[in-house]
C-alpha cells in the first residue's frame, strides 16, 4: 500500500443546537455523502459551539444523538467517514486556547456571526461567543484538511481560520495546512420562507420561515404553500435575486433538490404563476427527505449502534488531532510531559 496516493482530506461540522434545517441539509450535509470515495472525510457534531448560546442540557443531548442518526441517514457511511462529537476530542479545546492567543481582538470584532448573535442574545454576550472563530479554527486545523465544505454564511470563519494559520506558520514555520472553503453552486444560501432577505435559521423566531429535516410532511407542505412570494406584477417564475427574492429562493431550493437548472425550471412553470410552483417545491422537498426521515427514526431506535459509531469516530479523530496538538505544543515551547 506504500504507493497508494494520499487522499485529500475534508472536515466540516454542524452545531446540534436544534433540529437540523433544510438550509444545513442543502448547504452542507447533502453534498458530503458524495465525497467519501474521493476524500478522507471527518464530520463533527459541534456541541461545544452550541453553549455560546444557552441550551437546555437534555435537549442538547437529544439533538446531538439525533444528528448522529441524521448524518448516517443522509448517506454518511460510518465505515467511510469519521463521524464524531467535538467534546469527545479534548484537543479541540486545547488547540482552541492556543489559537485564542494568536488571534486579534480587532479580527474577531469584525465577524458577522458575532455581530448577529450578540444582537439576538443581548443578555448573554459571553467571551465564548466572541472567540468562537478560534475554536472553529482549531476544529479545522487539527485535521490538516484540504477543504472545508460549508454554506456561504461560514465562509468568513474559514477565512479567519486561514489568517490565524498563516500567522502561526509565519512565527513557527509550517505547522498547519491552509484549508479552502468548498461552497456548493446551489443551496449555499437557503433563505427564510417568510423573510427571504434573511438566512433560513433554526434561531429564527418565525416558525414558518424555517423547514426542518425531520419535520412532518404535512407541515413542510404547508410552509411551502404559505411561502412569501414577491409583490411584483409579473408573477412569473423567473430567477432574479434582487427583485424577486422569494421566488428566487424557492427556485434555488427546487434546483438543489432536483438538480434542474434555473432555465429548465423557468420553462417548466412558464405561464403557470406562483400558486402552481409553491406546492411542487414543497412536494419535492418532502420526497427528498422522506427516506432520510425513515432511516433516522430507525437508527434512533438502535442507541447501541449510534454509540458505537460516535465512540469509534472519537477514537479515529483523536488520533489525528493529538498528532497536530503535540506538534503545536512543542512549537510554542510547552515542556513535554
Ligand atoms: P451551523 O451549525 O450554523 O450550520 C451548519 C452548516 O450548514 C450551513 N447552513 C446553511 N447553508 C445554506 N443555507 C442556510 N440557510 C444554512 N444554514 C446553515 C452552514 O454554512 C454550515 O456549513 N460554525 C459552524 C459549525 C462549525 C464548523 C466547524 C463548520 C463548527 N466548527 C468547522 C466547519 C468546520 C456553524 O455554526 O454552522
Amino acid at each position: 500500500m506504500e504507493n497508494e496516493v494520499q487522499k485529500k482530506r475534508i472536515l466540516s461540522g454542524i452545531q446540534p443546537s436544534g433540529d437540523l434545517t433544510l438550509g444545513s441539509y442543502l448547504g452542507a450535509i447533502k453534498n458530503w455523502a458524495a465525497l467519501a470515495d474521493e476524500y478522507d472525510c471527518y464530520y463533527m457534531l459541534a456541541d461545544m459551539h452550541t453553549i455560546t448560546v444557552r441550551q437546555v442540557p437534555a435537549e442538547l443531548r437529544r439533538h446531538t444523538l439525533t444528528q448522529v442518526a441524521a448524518y448516517i441517514a443522509s448517506g454518511l457511511d460510518p465505515e467511510k467517514n469519521v463521524l464524531f462529537v467535538q467534546s469527545h476530542v479534548p484537543a479541540h479545546a486545547q488547540l482552541g486556547w492556543v489559537l485564542d492567543c494568536y488571534t486579534m481582538f480587532g479580527e474577531l470584532s469584525r465577524m458577522t456571526q458575532f455581530k448577529d448573535k450578540s444582537a439576538k442574545n443581548a443578555d448573554n454576550i459571553n467571551a465564548g461567543l466572541f472567540t468562537y472563530p478560534c475554536l472553529m479554527a482549531a476544529d479545522i486545523l487539527l485535521y490538516q484538511p484540504d477543504f472545508v465544505p460549508v454554506g456561504e454564511d461560514q465562509k468568513q470563519h474559514v477565512e479567519i481560520c486561514r489568517d490565524i494559520a498563516t500567522r502561526f506558520n509565519g512565527i513557527y514555520g509550517d505547522t498547519f495546512k491552509l484549508p479552502d472553503p468548498y461552497i456548493p453552486q446551489v443551496g449555499a444560501r437557503v433563505m427564510s420562507l417568510t423573510s427571504p432577505e434573511k438566512k433560513m435559521s433554526k434561531s429564527d423566531k418565525d416558525p414558518n420561515g424555517c423547514v426542518y429535516m425531520l419535520e412532518k410532511p404535512e407541515d413542510i407542505l404547508r410552509k411551502f404553500k404559505r411561502a412569501i412570494t414577491d409583490s411584483d406584477t409579473e408573477r412569473c417564475v423567473r430567477f432574479d435575486r434582487e427583485n424577486k427574492p422569494g421566488v428566487s429562493n424557492l427556485m434555488s431550493i427546487y434546483s438543489a433538490v432536483t438538480g434542474r437548472s434555473f432555465e429548465a425550471i423557468e420553462a417548466e412553470f412558464d405561464g403557470k404563476g406562483y400558486g402552481a410552483f409553491k406546492p411542487v417545491v414543497g412536494e419535492a422537498v418532502v420526497e427528498m427527505l422522506r427516506p432520510i426521515q425513515e432511516e433516522t427514526r430507525r437508527l434512533l431506535s438502535d442507541k447501541a449502534y449510534l454509540e458505537s459509531v460516535y465512540r469509534a469516530g472519537a477514537e479515529k479523530a483523536s488520533y489525528v488531532a493529538e498528532k497536530t496538538l503535540r506538534k503545536v505544543y512543542k512549537k510554542v515551547g510547552f515542556l513535554a510531559r
